[in-house]
């Protein structure tokens, strides 16, 4: 679990390979906050780049969760998302194994660069994974968990990503939206993680045309639950990737800026490059936060 190569999300009938990532990508937005969901250029996805660096601030809900007694960078193995002054939303699937234990883990907030000294390491005090995440068919989706601070984070609430109610989401979280991914997942197979938060842009895609697309690619559709979103091109060039896991999927809009549209799930298929991210017909999936609202308000509630 803890190592990069070695997180696995199973399915029925595929085993999805989760090493650790970052986003891999083609595409750019324009300018800082204001993103485009321009399809990639051939060139862009003939094979898989970096995606854009983020700038400092640019995502401040964004964590690292590493293991603990490692540096930022050499620890990091998923994303997580502030949501609240002591409380970060991850990925089910990051806190399995002996990152099911708060004593082995560690959240770094405040950063862009992990090879930077900036930012703020924090203990944690206590994991939450949902009730109905089931890792040994990881495809089925539930992939979230809510981990406490062992203290609060020196953030503002300006920092918090925002929940979608069912209000906000019918708004702004649908097919053709312009979602961003953010993460220090790889961006390219031979590629360690990179230093730098990387960013990149795509639409929210459909959960008809994702199941269509996993079809293909012999899955079935129930590998892709209402309470998942997903995103990226038919082409794919863009995605995120092993590493970003439990980060957030957002989308420009809303009162503060940016809701929370997702989760970094899983995504991809065997193929002969080995290289589940960025794939044709490979949308990457996401845990739909707007699904989960009610239990990530009772589970911060409780504890
Ligand atoms: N499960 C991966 C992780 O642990 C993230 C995979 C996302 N894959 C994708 N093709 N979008 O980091």
């Amino acid at each position: 679990m803890f190592g990069r190569t070695l997180i696995r999300h199973a399915s029925k009938t595929t085993v999805m390979l989760l090493a650790l990532v970052t986003v891999a990508s083609g595409t750019a937005f324009a300018q800082q906050s204001t993103f485009n969901c321009l399809t990639p250029s051939r060139q862009a996805t003939a094979r898989i780049v970096g995606g854009q660096s983020a700038t400092y601030n640019q995502f401040p809900w964004q964590v690292s969760i590493g293991i603990r007694g490692r540096d930022a960078y050499d620890g990091h193995f998923c994303g997580g998302v502030l949501i609240g002054a002591r409380w970060v939303l991850t990925a089910g699937h990051c806190v399995q194994g002996q990152a099911s234990d708060p004593a082995n883990l560690h959240i770094v907030h405040g950063v862009t660069n992990l090879r930077s000294e900036q930012g703020n390491m924090y203990n944690v005090e206590r994991i939450v994974p949902h009730p109905d995440y089931n890792n040994d068919d990881v495809g089925q989706g539930n992939d979230i968990a809510l981990i406490k601070l062992d203290r609060a984070a020196s953030a503002g609430r300006g920092a918090y990503a925002l929940l979608p109610q069912a209000s906000i989401a019918r708004n702004f979280v649908f097919p053709e939206a312009c979602a961003v991914v953010t993460g220090w997942g790889t961006t390219r197979p031979e590629d360690q993680a990179p230093n730098t938060m990387q960013a990149v842009a795509m639409p929210i895609i459909s959960n008809e045309e994702c199941r269509r697309a996993y079809g293909v690619h012999g899955f079935s559709p129930d590998a892709i639950p209402d309470s998942d979103v997903c995103a990226g091109f038919l082409q794919g060039g863009v995605d995120s990737c092993q590493g970003d896991s439990g980060g957030p999927l957002v989308v420009e809009g809303g009162p503060k800026g940016f809701v929370l549209a997702g989760i970094v799930s899983r995504g991809g298929y065997d193929n002969p490059t080995g290289f589940w991210c960025a794939l044709e017909e490979g949308y990457g999936i996401y845990t739909r936060v707007e699904s989960f609202v009610p239990w990530i308000v009772q589970t911060i509630r409780d504890n």
